[in-house]
């Protein structure tokens, strides 16, 4: 891997692509900073070094074709200005107009600015070449720390690559990510076990056929279990459930049995008469759940035999929760693997959570800190676990 740590950057103008798509409330707060302060040690090495630094980043989805002020990058500069203590310089009009091209043309050593959202350019998800020879043209070397939006194949993660055939590289968050995924695919100590949740098997596929070969036990909890459930013939109810699935189900099983692993599904469950949290509740065996209910947790057994298969693992995967945990009345399932993944870390396993939900579980929790890792990528997490190239690290090895 072409990492920035074994270079130094002084007196260049660095471009570099983050992931600054945070949580945001309707006041435009951000509620949740990790992407941002997880790419600070690439932004201050590069700092430190004496270098110049152009961020580009993309924020929510836009649909229009040209600014949006709902979707604007502007609360995020101001932000990044507070927890990196010095100014950031924000480019309010769009490329091509002058002002940005001035801005990074004038920007001095030790200086950051941000370019606003990268999406208000329709080329930028269509891995447009111009718009990344533009975008080429704003600095002489390309990093890329975006690991969360790695599996775009857009023009500032990729395409924009190939401008900079020997002075591109990896910023320190991706790396620690690819570092961390390798262990998980290669390296891993054994027992490893994947605990894999989430409302549906088919988004969850890949992950599950891929890990076939490399884990001792899969934990499959999540609404998807009941997909499981039912294609063995149990009674779930209203429980969520892909009915076009349920043959893949038998078949992933029957692969996992002949592959030596051993998988798990929950054998009791918390169901409830509505989804909300005043709904009455009941515990049952999870293939009875009765008409009219909908499974939305794992039940007490079930936690406690979970407990008991992470304790005995040495690598711990974690992604998807375990029920409709928003909800407090169904959150135990997940809080409860939430603590029991951080004891098993306490006694030396290496875990690795992912995924928004399992994510936002641990720090709802306060756990994320005693984690091994907690990946900054949803999709871009999955689709590598899934033994995906992802465009953004490929462009970088190309
Ligand atoms: C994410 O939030 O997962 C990344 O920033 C990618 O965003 P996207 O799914 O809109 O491409």
């Amino acid at each position: 891997m072409k990492s920035i740590k074994d270079t130094n950057f002084k007196g260049r103008k660095a471009l570099v692509r983050v992931d600054f798509n945070v949580p945001m409330d309707e006041n435009k707060k951000i509620t949740d900073d990790t992407r941002i302060r997880e790419s600070l040690p690439t932004i201050e090495k590069l700092l430190n070094d004496g270098a110049a630094v152009i961020l580009m980043a993309h924020f929510g989805r836009p649909k229009k074709g040209g600014f949006e002020p709902e979707l604007t990058l502007q609360p995020v500069a101001e932000y990044l200005a507070q927890v990196l203590g010095r100014p950031v310089q924000f480019t309010q009009s769009l490329l091509g107009e002058g002002k940005a091209e001035e801005m990074a043309a004038e920007l001095k050593a030790g200086e950051v600015m941000l370019l606003e959202n990268i999406r208000f350019y329709p080329g930028e998800t269509k891995g447009d070449e111009a718009l990344a020879k533009q975008l080429a043209q704003l600095g002489d070397c390309y990093v890329n720390d975006a690991f969360g939006a790695a599996h775009r194949e857009h023009s500032s993660t990729a395409t924009i690559a190939k401008f900079f055939p020997n002075d591109k590289y990896f910023g320190l968050l991706m790396e620690n990510e690819v570092v961390n995924l390798e262990k998980l695919m290669h390296n891993a100590p054994r027992p490893f076990t994947a605990i894999i949740g989430g409302s549906k098997v088919s988004s969850k596929i890949g992950i599950l056929e891929n890990l076939i070969d490399k884990v001792d036990n899969m934990i499959i909890i999540g609404g998807m279990r009941y997909t499981f459930t039912k294609a063995l013939g149990g009674k779930i109810g209203n429980s969520i459930c892909e009915d076009d699935k349920m043959d893949l189900a038998l078949e992933l099983m029957k692969k996992m049995e002949a592959h030596g692993v051993k998988y798990y599904l929950p054998v009791d469950s918390v169901i409830g008469d509505k989804f909300g949290n005043d709904a009455n509740t009941q515990i049952v065996p999870s293939g009875e759940v009765p008409d009219g209910w909908e499974s939305m947790d794992c039940g007490p057994e079930s936690c406690k035999a979970i407990r008991d298969i992470i304790m005995a693992s040495k690598t711990i995967l974690w992604n998807g929760p375990a029920g409709v945990f928003e909800l407090s009345t169904f959150a135990k399932g997940t809080n409860h693997i939430a603590q029991s993944v951080a004891d098993a870390c306490k006694q030396g396993c290496f875990a690795a959570v992912g995924g928004g939900d399992s994510v936002a579980a641990v720090k709802q929790m306060g756990l994320a800190d005693q984690m091994s890792y907690v990946s900054t990528g949803g999709g871009a997490m999955l689709e590598y676990l899934e033994g995906k190239v992802l465009p953004g690290i490929k462009a970088i090895q190309d």
